[in-house]
């Protein structure tokens, strides 16, 4: 396997360290057969080589079999990339060229967290759900886009909300599939009530749910009422299927029952190839943290969760991606914790730390 790391810009650097060094312990100590090569990201590109993305870069990132990804940075401070090369080193343009559709954003509250979230424990108690955003349409990529001038003198901003039957049907089939791997539950989300894009969503959905998928159950929810229900039921959801814009916000809905987006892990994956391999691209869903950069204080459990869910869905080692997430429990339980998931008073790891103690329970 070809695993190309990405460590990008920010805490992006350090958690992708921390996910490389449990990567070290799969290989030495589970024969887990990889190659794996490191490349700048992000500004990082900019200031050492002029561009935001090298050729011989965009070449590894259409070769690989898996990304490890860090942390873009947020829209360069001074200024000074021009938005064509912003456009290049963009994780948007990664998404896209890789054809990344599927993105699966597993929510999981760890019981010993009970304390870090906002809500409380009889509300968080046992959450497992999987979020399941369509990346590639919608409001992300829709033309026409832009800002124009009218003939007043004023501007008008434009972005275009559109998805095709098809780019809602393979999504729809990638969320009951896995549904049915799971507690066989879909929520299907979506502005039906407004949207005329949503209405077809809710139509295409409710079609292959009853032709191909007649044994997982089906719901639909309006996008407003699922944001609330992810924060005053969570549990009731099994596998929640959405499109690109509301995936954005209800997954970060749906980290906050967690009580810090560092634990959280992503997958983006492609339609399978002749072969039935998927491109893929793994990173935590927290930012660059400009913040905190560079102290060593990050929480690396979104990359190290990450890096589980590639052993699962890339390298079909889902003994493995199950191993990994029991140790995290298992350092979580043991009262391992960064300082954004610490209660008061708890003492608190450096990202180094952290790392070593998923290390240790290993
Ligand atoms: C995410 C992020 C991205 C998105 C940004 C960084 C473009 O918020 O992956 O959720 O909006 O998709
Ligand atoms: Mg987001």
């Amino acid at each position: 396997m070809r695993i190309l790391a990405l460590p990008g810009d920010g805490v992006g650097v350090e958690v992708t360290e921390a996910a490389l060094r449990v990567l070290d312990w799969f290989r030495t100590r589970r024969g887990f057969a990889c190659e794996v090569l490191r490349r700048d990201f992000g500004l990082a590109n900019w200031t050492k080589h002029g561009t935001m993305m090298p050729d011989e870069t965009w070449a590894r990132i259409l070769e690989a079999d898996a990304i490890l990804f860090g942390a873009v940075g947020s829209l360069d401070q001074a200024g000074v990339v021009p938005p064509e090369e912003r456009r290049k080193g963009s994780l948007l343009r990664m998404r896209k060229a890789l054809d990344l559709f599927a993105n699966l954003r597993p929510v999981r509250m760890p019981a010993a967290l009970a304390e870090a979230s906002p809500c409380k424990p009889r509300v968080t108690e046992g959450v497992d759900l999987i979020l399941v955003r369509e990346l590639t349409a919608g409001v992300y990529f829709g033309t026409p886009r832009g800002v124009e001038t009218l003939p007043d003198g004023t501007r008008r901003g434009v972005n275009t909300h559109s998805y095709t039957e098809a780019e809602i049907a393979r999504a729809a089939r990638f969320a009951f599939a896995l549904a049915r791997g799971r507690r066989g539950r879909v929520t299907s989300v979506d502005k039906a009530n407004v949207m005329e894009a949503g209405a077809l969503w809710r139509e295409v959905v409710g079609r292959i749910g009853a032709e191909e998928f007649p044994d997982v159950v089906l719901e639909h929810m309006l996008a407003d009422n699922c944001a609330i229900q992810l924060l005053r039921a969570p549990r009731r959801f099994d596998v929640i299927l959405t499109d690109n814009l509301f995936g954005d916000l209800l997954s970060d809905a749906a980290g906050a029952i967690i009580g810090s987006l560092g634990m959280l892990p992503s997958a983006s994956l492609s339609a399978p190839d002749a072969a039935g391999r998927r491109r893929a691209l793994y990173e935590p869903i927290h930012g660059s943290a400009p913040d905190i950069a560079g102290r060593g204080v990050a929480n690396p459990l979104g990359a190290i969760l990450s890096l589980a869910l590639l052993l699962r869905w890339s390298a079909g080692r889902a003994e493995d991606a199950a191993h990994l997430e029991a140790a995290v429990d298992r350092a979580l339980a043991a009262g391992a914790r960064t300082s954004d998931i610490a209660a008061p008073g708890e003492s608190v790891l450096s990202t180094e730390q952290m790392t070593q103690a998923v290390l240790d329970a290993l």
